[in-house]
């Protein structure tokens, strides 16, 4: 292992009937409350009336930014930036899925800074200060509601980047497996295959004597890839909702990563994908992941033996460590085909046109990966892959 410090300062509640919970939660931020949600999946559920009505009877003064888009966008958390100036917010309530999460954090850490918020996300400013938020969770897929990072495109610059800093840890977050039953099939889809895809990034990594990290990521795997399957046909059941939900903020609160850093570079590919095309994340992730990993099959093929007998059930007798390793990651791609993923960028109608943009786009920060350092021609010969 390598030296860490774990410090997750959300404040996680979990379980059916639990929004109530906010009218303890908000006041002790503030009263002046900016309502942060996206295109109107809160009002048709029900949710949004719920909510008002909680910051009614603590007395709260609401202000809202509505039209977060899925991958936020720099334009509109500078809209919601403005507000909290304007207006002397106090503490900012997101409501919604990841992209919510996710601007509502931008907007947070840019009411506290002077110049342009991109400078956060470009990292040329560290986020020393942000305002309170909290978070009531309406989508399992990213765990940004109980981790401090954040992925804001500016979509004048096709560039959509991941940023965060101590401050950008959500106070609260609330969740009810019931939020999430109106999540459409598609949209369920790409939450269990982003949730599978960050214990991936965690799982390639150059560590070594992680038993119990490794024992926690194929218990995430393993539990995910049991429910998965039967909640996409049983869209509005408790159980499998409630465990979804679960792994999802555990793929990605730091609990199954310490003590080593992962790979993330299928994550930085992806970004640069929709930060071109504008395609789901996670639609982009299962196309891209099982290329990334026959590319670095042989940087360490233990890592993919293993991920393949422990999680894909692979028996190993009579093959060498590279077949085993391949057959895992045919599994992969299978059990993502199975349960309705895309599996080709032509899925999205993306061809060859731009792929030298998207690659240049990937490499802004440099060559990257924690388990593999990809460059310019890795990027592109993944990509080539996924066409
Ligand atoms: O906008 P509304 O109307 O709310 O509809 C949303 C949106 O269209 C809808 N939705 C959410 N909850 C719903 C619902 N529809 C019906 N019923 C509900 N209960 O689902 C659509 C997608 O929502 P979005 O928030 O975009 O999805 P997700 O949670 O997957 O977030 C994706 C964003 O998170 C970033 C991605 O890059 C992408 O921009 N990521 C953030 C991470 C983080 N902060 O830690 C890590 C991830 O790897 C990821 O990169
Ligand atoms: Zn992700």
């Amino acid at each position: 292992m390598e030296q860490f410090i774990f410090h997750n300062p959300t404040k996680l509640i979990f379980g059916k009937d639990t929004l109530s919970r906010l009218k303890d939660e908000i006041p002790t931020y503030g009263k002046k409350v900016l309502l942060v949600y996206g295109g109107g999946s809160i009002k048709r559920n029900g949710i949004y009336d719920q909510v008002l009505s909680l910051l009614e009877e603590v007395g709260a003064e609401v202000h809202e930014l509505s039209g977060v888009e899925p991958n936020p966008r720099l334009s509109t958390a500078k809209k919601g930036i403005e507000i909290c100036k304007n207006e002397g917010i106090e503490v900012l309530l997101a409501v919604g899925g990841g992209s919510v999460i996710d601007c509502t954090k931008l907007i947070a850490a840019g009411a506290k800074y002077d110049g342009d918020a991109w400078d956060l996300v470009t990292r040329k400013a560290v986020a020393n200060e942000a305002l309170p938020f909290g978070t009531v969770l309406t989508l399992a897929a990213t765990g940004s509601e109980m981790n401090a990072g954040s992925v804001i495109t500016n979509w004048e610059t096709n560039e959509k980047y991941g940023w965060g800093s101590g401050e950008t840890f959500p106070r609260f977050s609330i969740l009810d497996p019931v939020h999430t039953f109106s999540v459409p099939k598609d949209q369920t889809i790409y939450g269990i295959v982003d949730m599978m895809s960050h214990v991936f990034e965690h799982y390639f990594h150059k560590a070594t004597n992680t038993p119990l990290q490794d024992r926690m990521c194929e218990a995430i795997l393993t539990t995910v890839m049991e429910a998965a399957p039967k909640l996409v046909n049983d869209l509005e059941n408790y159980e499998l909702r409630e465990t979804i939900l679960y792994n999802g903020t555990m793929a990605l609160n730091g609990m199954v990563s310490m003590g080593y850093r992962g790979d993330w570079a299928s994550h930085g590919i992806e970004h640069a994908v929709s930060a071109v095309y504008d395609i789901p994340h996670a639609g982009g992730l299962a196309i891209l992941f099982p290329n990334w990993m026959k590319h670095t099959l042989d940087t360490d093929v233990s890592r993919f033996v293993q991920l393949a007998v422990r999680v894909f059930g692979v028996n190993p007798e009579g093959k060498s460590d590279r077949e085993v390793a391949l057959e895992g990651i045919d599994k992969v791609r299978e059990f993502w085909n199975s349960i309705g993923a895309p599996s080709r960028l032509a899925d999205y109608e993306i061809g060859d046109d731009q792929l030298d943009l998207v690659a240049d786009k990937a490499m802004a920060r440099g060559p990257f990966g924690g388990f593999q350092t990809l460059e310019k021609e890795d990027v592109l010969a993944i990509l080539r892959a996924s066409l």
